[in-house]
């Protein structure tokens, strides 16, 4: 696994991630926030993200799987994960979403149809406001449009794990951010 060539280091992550927290702090000041986080991927990115909110901060979880025949691992690795776009809601937050501040933590918005789909699920329970932190962004693939509003490193179209990332339910615990070379 530590022949993985690592794209970003944990370094470059810990300085990245408390920018985010201290702009998220900044722009939010006096109010409370609730971090929804998408699980499984965007766990350890929560966890260090909402220890540099200096925020009222309450956390929860979705969970979201896509429809259609999931692609092996191996084609996931070559094409990426190409659903229809369908994707449906496995978990839902144990709270409510409405009134509050809602800031949805992805790990990697790719294609854009997970958050597509979370963002008119979750506006539907009629949040106070509505913001999408991604720690990596891979604007090359989009399909449908959506932005972040706030982005932890825009990276090129490679397959990358690590720091709740995974390739078919590996390496999510490395502490760096690794690439999977497609084609092995
Ligand atoms: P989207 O709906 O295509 O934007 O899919 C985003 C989801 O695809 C992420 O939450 C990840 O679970 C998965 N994903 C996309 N690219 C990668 C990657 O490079 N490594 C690991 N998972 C990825
Ligand atoms: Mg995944």
């Amino acid at each position: 696994m530590n022949e993985l060539k690592v794209l970003i280091t944990r370094e470059q992550i810990a300085e990245r991630v408390a920018a985010i927290g201290a702009d998220i702090s900044s722009e939010l000041a006096g109010e409370s926030v609730l971090l929804l986080a998408v699980l499984k991927g965007a766990a350890i990115f929560l966890a260090d993200l909402a220890r540099n909110i200096q925020l009222d901060t309450s956390f929860d979880f979705i969970g979201v799987s896509s429809y259609g025949p999931r692609p092996s691992p191996e084609d996931e690795l070559k094409h990426g994960w190409d659903s229809t776009g369908e994707v449906r809601v496995t978990k839902y937050p144990d709270q409510s979403l409405a009134g509050q501040n809602v800031i949805v933590v992805e790990d990697i918005l790719d294609t854009g149809m997970t958050l597509n789909f979370l963002k008119k699920v979750i506006l539907a329970h009629e949040p106070k406001s509505f913001r999408i932190v991604s720690l990596l962004d891979k604007p090359s693939r989009r399909k449908q449009p959506i932005q972040a509003d706030y982005v932890g490193f825009t990276i090129p179209d490679e397959f990358v794990v690590g720091y709740g990332l995974d390739y078919a339910e590996q390496h999510r615990n490395l502490p760096d951010i690794r690439i999977i070379p497609r084609g092995r």
